[in-house]
């Protein structure tokens, strides 16, 4: 397939931080049988899949979180804005599941488009996208947790409940949920379209629940006003203000008009995961038809369920009320339902479990590819001789994981998974563009329409909301990055698998 241009591009850009994976070479190396995926999935399969991994913590956390600190009842167009830059993006991913069907999801592509270096820094990057991400939602699940033995008469120590309003707390339920994970992750339990289907079941249950029950207890005012007028930020924002704030010289504030763009920055956590959809491009029966179809299909379903439950929310409780641990089972609970309280804490404590353990399977899966590739040691991608899975690479992220779970509160976290999270969109966006013109030679099942206009509006919609989150994530964000850098000229470049062969070809 197209090795004449394949090989042109090898020979020119063999060596250098720029060398680039041939399309052929990263599907060569996952072609090995036992590794040969069955194409089964259709396209329900592929939206049950989206909906799975992708309503989480967004949901039924940040829904009130947001409301009461950021939008007000405006949360819910919020959603609508961050669920566009989504679609956006997703045509792009569409695409690039179809041309590179391998593991490894943005750092796969971008090694083939980009060159090794802008590679590395996406592996980099999705760290904070999967396992931070993975951490966040095992801090979402550990408050549903908190309110479901609530509700039961049971009360955990303060200390062990996390880190509450500046008060520090170890989360123990977190981190012992992601442990679990990764022991189950390690013994190779393999998800089945049947159990996603039943997690679905129930989380869509619970959040279907949420809207018919909660539309029956809303209160009209409510809503007003439904764009809380905007005010400074507390402390006067600092570093805690959004970047195009300080760029712009605005006074840092919350709730207005650019309240709901700063928050959609924020509730963008809650689209989370499609991402991972694109990568299933490879078992699909018919990509090109299913792939778009089961990604925007998924997206468009969160979107409407998250603006509904946004709205009805909202409606039930002044927002300024909303608590910040659970909220859509406490708004229950404070007016007199703890049935429908606890029914909402079991459906997000069942459903954020499989988000979770997705998330730290794909994250396994990137840091397995990168240490494939020799840009990270070799010895994690060794898989386990019985249970055939990356063990060690899952043991160590699971580990890491677990601590940042049981220290860190979850909107620092939140917003450092959504920046990295939209860095990557960004990168797939250029790359679609720059491997269409590459390799224009290259099968492509499904092709981003209108190229580069959609790629470029995409580029511009996740820039715009990464300078909505506050600069100090931004701070973060650098010093995350800064630290990829260090290790890939100290490391990766050296022991680079395409570099030794590229150096081996030049020997011979
Ligand atoms: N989108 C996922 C969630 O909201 C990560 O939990």
């Amino acid at each position: 397939m197209s090795t004449e241009h394949g090989t042109q591009s090898d020979s020119r850009r063999s060596h250098g931080m720029f060398r680039t994976k041939t399309v052929e070479q990263s599907i060569q190396d996952t072609e090995e049988p036992e590794h040969a995926l069955k194409k089964s999935l259709s396209v329900l399969d592929l939206t049950v899949f989206g909906v799975g991994v992708v309503i989480g913590t967004g949901i039924f956390v940040l829904t009130g979180k947001i409301a009461k600190e950021q939008a007000g009842p405006a949360v819910a167009l919020s959603f609508v804005v961050a669920g566009v830059v989504c679609a956006l993006a997703a045509l792009c991913y569409a695409e690039f599941a179809s041309t590179v069907p391998v593991a490894g999801s943005a750092y796969t592509f971008s090694y083939a488009s980009l060159g090794e270096l802008p590679a590395w820094i996406i592996g980099w990057d999705l760290v904070l996208e999967l396992a931070l991400g993975c951490a966040v939602v095992a801090v979402g699940w550990s408050g549903y947790v908190r309110s479901l033995l609530d509700t039961a008469g049971v009360q955990l120590p303060a200390g062990l409940s996390g880190t509450h309003e500046g008060e520090f707390g170890f989360d123990l339920l977190a981190c012992v949920l992601v442990l679990l994970l990764t022991g189950i992750l390690v013994l190779g339990m393999k998800l089945s379209s049947r159990v996603t289907a039943v997690v679905v079941g129930i989380k869509v249950t619970v959040v279907l629940l949420v809207i018919v029950a909660g539309a029956f207890l809303i209160t009209g005012s409510n809503y007003e006003p439904f764009v809380p007028p905007s005010k400074p930020t507390e402390g006067g924002g600092g570093l805690a203000a959004p970047l195009v704030q300080l760029m712009f010289g605005f006074t840092p504030a919350d709730f207005g008009t650019m309240g709901i763009f700063t928050a959609a920055a924020v509730v963008f956590f809650a689209f989370i995961g499609f991402d991972i959809v694109a990568t299933a491009a490879e078992e699909t029966r018919n990509p090109q038809r299913d792939v778009p179809r089961g990604i925007l299909g998924s997206l468009a379903i969160c979107t409407f369920l998250y603006v509904a439950v946004s709205v009805v929310v909202t409606g039930m409780q002044k927002y300024t009320k909303l608590s910040t641990d659970a909220p859509l089972a406490d708004a229950f609970k404070d007016l007199g339902h703890p049935f429908f309280a606890g029914l909402i804490s079991f459906g997000a404590a069942v459903g954020l479990t499989s988000v979770c353990m997705i998330l730290l399977l794909g994250q396994s899966r990137v840091f397995f590819a990168m240490s494939r590739d020799g840009l990270l040691p070799r010895v994690f991608s060794r898989v386990h001789p019985s249970f055939g899975t990356p063990y060690r690479s899952t043991l160590l992220l699971g580990g890491v994981v677990a601590v940042v779970a049981g220290f860190t509160s979850i909107d620092e976290l939140a917003e450092l998974v959504n920046i990295g999270t939209l860095f990557a969109f960004v990168v797939v966006a250029i790359g679609v563009v720059l491997l269409r013109r590459s390799r224009p030679d290259l099968p492509r099942s499904f092709r981003t329409p209108l190229v580069p206009l959609v790629p470029v509006l995409s580029v511009l919609a996740s820039l715009w909301l990464m300078i909505n989150l506050p600069a100090e994530t931004w701070v973060r964000f650098a010093i995350w990055m800064g630290v990829g850098f260090v290790v890939y000229f100290v490391y990766g470049r050296s022991h680079s698998r395409l570099g030794i062969r590229g150096r081996q070809n030049r020997k011979v």
